[in-house]
Formats: C-alpha cells, sequence, structure tokens
C-alpha cells in the first residue's frame, strides 16, 4: 500500500505538520513519526504481537526439547558397569614385609596384575579398619585408622592414588550393623562411671533384664554367630547390669540406628572416607540395622528344636521398618559427593534373603533411590548339588533376577566371597568354568573374588580358627612354599598345597588355563554388546543355557554353557531360523581348546562347556514376540529414546 498525501499531516507536540511523502518504496525512508503512528495501528501492534509470541514460544520449544533429550539420554555407564568388582582378602592377597600377613602395600604391588593382565578396574576391599580381629576386620574398634598390621594411613593413601593413576577405582567395606567391643563408643557405653558415658550411653542396643539378673533373656532372638543351637544374640554386661544385643558375635555390640547420633556418626564415617578419595562402599550386613521395639519373640521354624539362628524366622530382627530410610540417606550423602565431573560413588549392599522382594527392595524406588545394587547370591543360593546345576535352573536363576529387578536397574552376579566356600570346591573345576563364564557373558557387573580366576580351592587346616578360613587362604602366586604370598615367612594361614599345580605364573603361560579363559571373557566383554547390549535367555534344556547378547548395530553373539557333566547337549534353536543362519563361529570357549564353526539351528554343547558363537544375524531376538519377558536391556544404559547408541 502506498500512503496518499493526506496520510503525511500529522500530528507532533500539538503542530500539524505536512511531512514530504517518499516514493521510492511502501514505508520507506519514512521519518520516525510517521513510522510510529503506523506502527500504533491495531493491525499492526496485533501482527507485531503475534510475531512476538512465536519466537518466545519457538525458544521455549526448543528449550523443552533439549531438556528432554538430556533427561531421555542414556547415562554413560559408570564405572561399576565396566568393570567386574575384584574381591581383595587384604590379609590374604600379597604380604610386602613378610611378616606373614597381608598388606596395603602387597596390594600395591599387584596392581599391574589386576589392571593389565586381567582389565579389572573395581577393587573391593575387606575391611582394614583398626580392629582386634575376632571377625577377621568386621569387628571395628575404630573406622578412621588402619589396622597396623595393614599398613598406616599413608599407605591407604597412598594405595587409593596408586588405583586412580590407573584409572581404577576403590571400593571399601563398610561395617555400620556393629562395632568391635573395643571401640571407644562401647567402652564409654558399657561403663556408667565412664566420662563420656552421657553421650554414648545409647549407641547400643541396651536392654533390662526380665528378672534382674543375668538368666532374665529379653527374648528368644539368636545370633548368627557362632550359630548353634541356644547362642542367644544377648551379653549380660556387669556394669550396667543390663543385656547389649549381637547380631553376630558377642565382642560384635549392634549400633543403635534408631539413634540419630549413631547414624551421624556413620555418615561422619562415610564422608570421611569418600573426601580421602574412595569410590564406594559395600556395605556390610543390612538387614540386621534395626530391630523390632516390641522385643517380640522370633517365631521357630520347628518347635521341636531348640531356638538358634538356622532355626527362626528373623521377623523381628532382619529387614525391619525404617532400613531403607537410613540407605536412601546414605545414598543422597553419595550423591552430594558425586557432583564433580568423572566422580562417582559406588553403593552395593549386602543382604542375603530368599524373598526376592526384600533383595530387590534395596535398588530403592522412583521416588527414593538406594544402592546400585543389592549383591545378587542366586547362584551361590543354589548350592552344591550338581544335580541343582541344571540348564533348566540356572534358566530359571537367571530370569528371576532379571525378571524382578526394577526397571532401569543394573543387574550382578556373584558366585563366591569370603563367607561361601570357593567355587571350584563346591562345583568342581569345569562346572566352576561354566560359572565364571555365565557370569562374564550376562549383561550386568560380574564379583571376582580373588584367586576364583586361577581356580583355587578350599583348604581345611587343622588349626584353623575361623569356619570360613578354608576359602581365605592365601593368593597362589606362584610354586613356592609360601606361594610368593610372603618370602621366608609364616603366612598367617597355611597355604593350599595345591599351588604346585594352581598358581598365576603358571597359570599366565598356560592357553587353556582358567586364568586363560578369565582374560579372554574380560577382553570380549568389553565389547559394547556385552557391556551394554540385550540379554535375551533364548532356550534352556536339562543340561544347557542359551542366551544372546545383541544390539542394534553391534556383533550379535550367542552363548551356549551346557553344565552337565555327563554328556553333550543338542538345543533346538529351529524356531529362530530367520534370526540365526546356518552357522556361526565360536569366539570363545570355556575348556580354552573348541574352535571353528559351529551349527546353530540344531546346537551342539560338549559337556561342562561354555561357547561364545558370533554370528551374522537376520534379524533381533528382542523384536521377537516370543520372546517377551526373556530380553532385558536397562533401557537407560543402552541407547536413547529415539534409538541412538551413547557413546561416551
Ligand atoms: C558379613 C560379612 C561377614 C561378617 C558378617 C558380620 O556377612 O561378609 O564376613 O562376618 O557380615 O560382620
Amino acid at each position: 500500500m502506498t500512503p496518499s498525501t493526506s496520510d503525511v499531516t500529522v500530528e507532533v507536540n500539538g503542530n500539524r505538520m505536512e511531512m514530504e511523502p517518499i516514493h521510492d518504496g511502501p514505508y520507506a525512508g519514512m521519518p520516525k513519526e510517521v513510522l510510529l503512528k503506523y506502527s500504533r495501528q491495531k493491525k499492526f501492534v496485533w501482527a507485531r504481537n503475534i510475531l512476538t509470541a512465536c519466537v518466545i514460544l519457538t525458544i521455549l520449544a526448543l528449550l523443552s526439547m533439549v531438556i528432554a533429550l538430556i533427561a531421555v539420554s542414556p547415562a554413560c555407564q559408570k564405572f561399576f558397569q565396566t568393570s567386574p568388582i575384584y574381591q581383595i582378602y587384604p590379609k590374604s592377597f600379597a604380604d610386602s614385609n613378610n611378616d606373614g600377613m597381608g598388606d596395603i602395600n602387597g596390594i600395591r604391588s599387584k596392581l599391574a596384575y589386576l589392571g593389565d593382565d586381567l582389565n579389572i578396574e573395581t577393587v573391593w576391599l575387606n575391611p582394614v579398619y583398626d580392629s582386634p580381629q575376632i571377625d577377621n576386620g568386621y569387628d571395628v574398634s575404630d573406622y578412621r585408622s588402619i589396622w597396623p598390621l595393614f599398613g598406616t594411613m599413608a599407605d591407604m593413601e597412598e594405595l587409593i592414588t596408586d588405583l586412580h593413576d590407573r584409572g581404577m577405582k576403590l571400593i571399601m567395606d563398610f561395617v555400620p550393623n556393629h562395632t568391635s567391643d573395643q571401640h571407644k563408643w562401647f567402652n564409654a557405653s558399657s561403663h556408667p562411671n565412664h566420662t563420656d558415658h552421657e553421650q554414648y550411653k545409647d549407641y547400643y542396643i541396651w536392654v533390662d533384664s526380665t528378672n534382674g539378673t543375668s538368666t532374665g533373656l529379653p527374648n528368644n532372638w539368636q545370633s548368627v554367630f557362632p550359630g548353634n543351637a541356644n547362642s542367644p544374640a544377648w551379653e549380660w554386661n556387669e556394669n550396667r547390669e543390663q543385656f547389649y544385643y549381637h547380631a553376630f558375635y558377642k565382642e560384635q555390640p549392634d549400633l543403635n540406628l534408631r539413634n540419630d547420633q549413631v547414624l551421624q556418626e556413620l555418615e561422619d564415617i562415610m564422608a570421611y572416607w569418600m573426601d580421602m578419595g574412595v569410590d564406594g562402599f559395600r556395605c556390610d550386613a543390612l538387614a540386621f540395622m534395626l530391630e523390632s521395639k516390641s522385643l517380640r519373640d522370633n517365631p521357630l521354624k520347628d518347635d521341636t528344636q531348640p531356638p538358634s539362628y538356622e532355626n527362626m524366622y528373623p521377623d523381628y530382627t532382619e529387614n525391619q521398618n525404617g532400613v531403607h530410610e537410613i540407605v536412601a540417606s546414605w545414598r543422597n550423602l553419595l550423591k552430594k559427593y558425586s557432583s564433580e565431573p568423572g566422580v562417582y560413588r559406588f553403593m552395593e549392599t549386602e543382604v542375603y534373603n530368599e524373598d526376592i522382594d526384600i533383595i530387590m527392595r534395596y535398588y530403592g524406588t522412583e521416588w527414593q533411590e538406594e544402592a546400585d545394587f543389592p549383591m545378587n547370591f542366586l547362584l551361590i543360593d543354589i548350592g552344591n548339588d550338581p544335580s541343582s546345576w541344571s540348564g533348566k535352573n540356572i534358566e530359571a536363576t537367571v530370569l528371576k533376577w532379571m525378571q524382578n529387578m526394577p526397571q532401569s536397574k543394573w543387574p550382578n552376579w556373584v558366585v563366591g566371597n569370603h563367607d561361601n566356600s570357593r567355587l571350584v570346591t563346591r562345583l568342581g573345576e569345569k562346572r566352576a568354568r561354566c560359572t565364571s563364564f555365565l557370569t562374564l557373558t550376562l549383561s550386568g557387573t560380574p564379583g571376582i573374588y580373588y584367586g576364583e580366576e586361577i581356580g583355587m580351592t578350599d583348604y581345611s587346616m587343622s588349626d584353623q580358627t575361623d569356619f570360613r578360613d578354608p576359602e581365605r587362604t592365601p593368593m597362589q602366586w606362584d610354586d613356592t612354599a609360601t606361594a610368593g604370598f610372603c618370602y621366608n615367612c609364616t603366612p598367617w594361614l597355611a597355604v593350599n598345597p595345591n599351588n604346585n599345580d594352581i598358581n598365576v605364573e603358571a597359570a599366565k603361560t598356560e592357553p587353556t588355563s582358567m586364568l586363560s579363559m578369565y582374560q579372554d571373557l574380560l577382553q570380549l566383554r568389553s565389547e559394547v554388546t556385552f557391556l551394554r547390549g540385550w540379554l535375551c535367555v533364548v532356550n534352556s534344556t536339562q543340561r544347557s543355557i542359551v542366551f544372546v547378547r545383541e544390539m542394534t548395530g553391534t556383533q550379535s553373539y550367542l552363548v551356549a554353557i551346557n553344565f552337565d557333566d555327563g554328556s553333550s547337549d543338542t538345543v533346538d534353536l529351529t524356531a529362530f531360523d530367520t534370526i540365526l543362519p546356518e552357522s556361526g563361529e565360536i569366539v570363545a570357549a570355556s575348556d580354552m581348546t573348541t574352535s571353528g564353526n559351529r551349527q546353530l539351528r540344531n546346537l551342539q554343547i560338549e559337556a561342562e562347556t561354555g561357547l561364545v558363537i558370533s554370528f551374522k544375524r537376520g534379524g533381533y531376538f528382542n523384536q521377537e514376540a516370543s520372546m517377551s519377558g526373556r530380553c532385558f536391556n536397562p533401557r537407560k544404559v543402552c541407547v536413547n529414546v529415539i534409538g541412538l547408541l551413547e557413546v561416551c
């Protein structure tokens, strides 16, 4: 529209002014006054408002898209997801000063073995705190100092630095349920005349006798250790003329975790170690943290038998209300200590229970985060009876964890530790290989108990002091009398004489050794398909389990394990002939010998053998309707909602 002559007569400050119309464009060269006149017209005001609104809306939309994308994007994998957790029993790993006791500097001297030979990034140490060692360090007398035979706090700092320099992480054992009876808190708590008694008197669980004397036990609660019939969990204290509660040995009084001061002390201890640089905690015996205030008797499993820990349902002594709030508060603390880039503080919890829901609860809920994972002992719970190690039962065990695990959580698999007979002793060498083969190829974090990787076995000695000593003997580094654990020394526990054959040095040079199998699998599992890919449990028979690891755009692998020691097995996979080609290539075998191509549709697996077979897929198992409920992928750690793999 071209303005008419009259349009350019405007009033400015009460004076009418004639303005020169300029004709070389519709509004070109208009003076400010004229522009203002037009711009105030309703139609222009509207147009302008609409445009401004559009710009603001577009910015908001873009912003929310960015926020949404960040929110749904998969997180980079954390350290506990990319490496197995290698458990070191400090007394038995390596002794640097030849006093017969393993120590921190001994551990430092073996980091190349862990990091370079085994590709391990995460190490968990059983307790190294000062302790009278009634329960091998699980009776802590000072959470802020190191047991002198293990070394000094300076050694500990060096260990943390050495590990971090190698890109490795350190998990400490955290013992919140009880202290040693030699802890200064217990000393003050148990002595009414102690100058600090007032401050510490409620740090432990003190209960009056029912008859005023040491015979008036408060109830029938029994202690886990020594675990015989009639081992009351109550110990009489003459000074206070009261009983104190101990879920474990009497030298391990339970802390009163209903006391806020105690909770604060524990958080301060965690903070102390995180300030020192530790990367997380394995939290000990959490189920025992609270006891019912009602002090009701636990029901007996068998009324005709005397009370014992094994013969009672721990209805009033384990997994009581309130336990999860405590764990969640630790998670909050760990989060505060995870704010620096690249720093993440990890938590795993030790809870044994037959009820899977009770275990899973330690993952936390959608609203209340707790552990990164509760330790998964299902494979240990299977027991030692060879008939329990059927393909069907292993499948049921794997599915039990995976199907009950809350969405987006991370699985883990433990097959041995310092409280259980060693894997090879329980299952024999070949089946132990099969079991490690399983945990190293499933999705999730495998645990490796020191020496498991070379096939160490239990050794029962005559002068055994703890019933778990057989699985805690010195690491077998070589075939010398003291196994290279120490030199010219007497190890604190006798060396298993089978170190002649079973030792790291020999295993390193033997291409078919258990160690070589571990090395192969640890290498393989650093591939993205194993780290983040789908796990689809494809089929099982009485003898074998077959599962697949797959992921968009990466190599697919079939894992087939026959646990039976008698005969080979054939697993029918013809139902998947659109996905599986005729044959695939064996890329790892538990016997370190079997190789070549293998027919896949009727898959043959030798007795007590595990195979990883790579194949050119014709599709994805996780997209098959028939696989519903059998495929698992913690989505957040794999691909984002638009199907892109997060590269970290
Ligand atoms: C945990 C430890 C075990 C210890 C007990 C008491 O179960 O693994 O070794 O004896 O707690 O602290």
